[in-house]
Order: structure tokens, then C-alpha cells, then sequence
């Protein structure tokens, strides 16, 4: 194939430069889009607020404070959605399910912890496709964690 003409001297050829603007919006990872760290952060401290006064939650989570459990599941959720891998730096592979098994996770568990997690995403106010997303994901997740029918 004949290669191109050189362009007469002086002129030049236009290019299209991906320009970093442009680059960060096709790239950016759902982590981005809704926040970063801020708002998983918020996310976790309006959940744990809600189990904090839950009768049947509160009693499941063996630590007095609920800080490094509300760190873990931010952490958790970041890595989840793309943001730092800092969670698997410090727990290892999440293995979530099999994490779940020493607590007796059953459907009314699922549904409180669903309720307290539906009221923190409200709190973030995002958009509706990133909530709808955001949420899908939660619910998914937590029916899968559920490992007993026992009362
Ligand atoms: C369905 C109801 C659920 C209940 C009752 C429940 C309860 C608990 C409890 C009691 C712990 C131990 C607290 C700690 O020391 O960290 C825990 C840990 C954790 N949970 Fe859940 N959980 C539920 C669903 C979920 C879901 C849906 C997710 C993820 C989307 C999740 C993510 C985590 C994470 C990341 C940890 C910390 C694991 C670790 O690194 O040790 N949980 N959960």
C-alpha cells in the first residue's frame, strides 16, 4: 500500500487527542462516579447507625465498637466497585458467604439489614441509575448471604 503523502511543509495533519478529560470519563470506575472514599464512608456510618439499634442485628456483631466492622464493609464495598484493593490487602480474598457462617443469617436478619442498608443509599442521594445499580447489587448480595431458615 502506498504510504500517505507528506503533508506540504507548514501545514499539519489534524489529530484527535484523547485528551485526560476524556480519557477519565470512559474509564472512570462506578467507585468515581458516585463519590469515592466520602461516600462509602457515608454509606457505613448511616448503616451502622441503623444496626446499632437493632435488637436481633446488634447482638450478632461480636466487637463493643462497631467501627472495624463498619471499616471492613466500607472497605469491602470499595474494592467491590473499583475503587483501592485495600480490603483484600488486609483480610485476604473476601469470601463473603463462608465469612457469614458463624452467624445465623436468616430472612428476617437479611430483611433488617436490608432495611438499615436501603436508608443509608437514600442518605447519598445519586442519581437514579447509579442508586438502582448500587442497590441491585445489595439485594442480590445479601439473599445470597443468607445460611439458615432457622428462627
Ligand atoms: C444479609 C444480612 C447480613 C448480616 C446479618 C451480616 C452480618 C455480619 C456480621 C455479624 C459480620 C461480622 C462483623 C465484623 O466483624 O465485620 C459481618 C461482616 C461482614 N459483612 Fe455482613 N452481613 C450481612 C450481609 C452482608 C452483605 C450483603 C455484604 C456485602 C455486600 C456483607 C459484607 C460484610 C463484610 C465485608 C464483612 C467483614 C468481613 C471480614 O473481612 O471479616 N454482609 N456481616
Amino acid at each position: 500500500m502506498p504510504s500517505a503523502p507528506e503533508p506540504p511543509p507548514g501545514q499539519t495533519i489534524p489529530v484527535r487527542l484523547l485528551t485526560s478529560e476524556t480519557a477519565a470519563t470512559t474509564t472512570s470506575t462506578f467507585y468515581d462516579q458516585v463519590g469515592g472514599r466520602a461516600t462509602f464512608e457515608k454509606l457505613v456510618a448511616e448503616f451502622y447507625r441503623g444496626v446499632a439499634d437493632d435488637p436481633v442485628l446488634r447482638p450478632m456483631y461480636p466487637e463493643e465498637d462497631l467501627g472495624p466492622a463498619a471499616e471492613r464493609l466500607a472497605l469491602f464495598l470499595e474494592q467491590y466497585w473499583g475503587g483501592p484493593g485495600t480490603y483484600s490487602e488486609r483480610r485476604g480474598h473476601p469470601r463473603l458467604r463462608m465469612r457469614h457462617l458463624p452467624f445465623r443469617v436468616n430472612p428476617n436478619a437479611r430483611d433488617r439489614w436490608l432495611a438499615h442498608m436501603r436508608s443509608a443509599v437514600d442518605s447519598l442521594e445519586l442519581s437514579p441509575l447509579h442508586e438502582a445499580t448500587l442497590w441491585d447489587y445489595l439485594e442480590r448480595a445479601a439473599h445470597a448471604m443468607v445460611n439458615t431458615f432457622d428462627e
